[in-house]
């Protein structure tokens, strides 16, 4: 999947270079995808996560089609914490 998204321009951040030890590959994946068995590893790594749909897509095998949803960009996803905490702060004066 990860190969997949790169030949396909979607960026999917990633650290170790899809060895299944980062976790920043995580994608919730829709119902219908179709896809290879998810392996011993990768569902003992997920801890229980593949249950609600989440795959780290490194190891996922696409056979047909396939419909993910990605993770938000990490800094973005900071900036906007960031931004959430701020306005709390701020609110809290007024
Ligand atoms: S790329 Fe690191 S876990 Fe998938």
């Amino acid at each position: 999947m990860l190969d997949a998204s790169r030949r396909a321009g979607v960026s999917i951040a990633t650290r170790c270079g899809g060895k299944a030890a980062c976790f920043m590959c995580k994608v919730t994946v829709k119902p219908g995808s179709e896809l290879q068995p998810i392996s011993d590893e990768e569902r003992r790594k997920l801890a229980g996560l593949d249950e609600k749909g989440i795959r780290l897509s490194c190891q996922m095998r696409v056979t047909g089609r396939v419909e993910v949803e990605l993770p938000p960009d990490p800094l973005r996803a900071a900036i906007a914490r960031q931004l959430a905490r701020q306005k709390e702060q701020d609110d809290e004066l007024w």
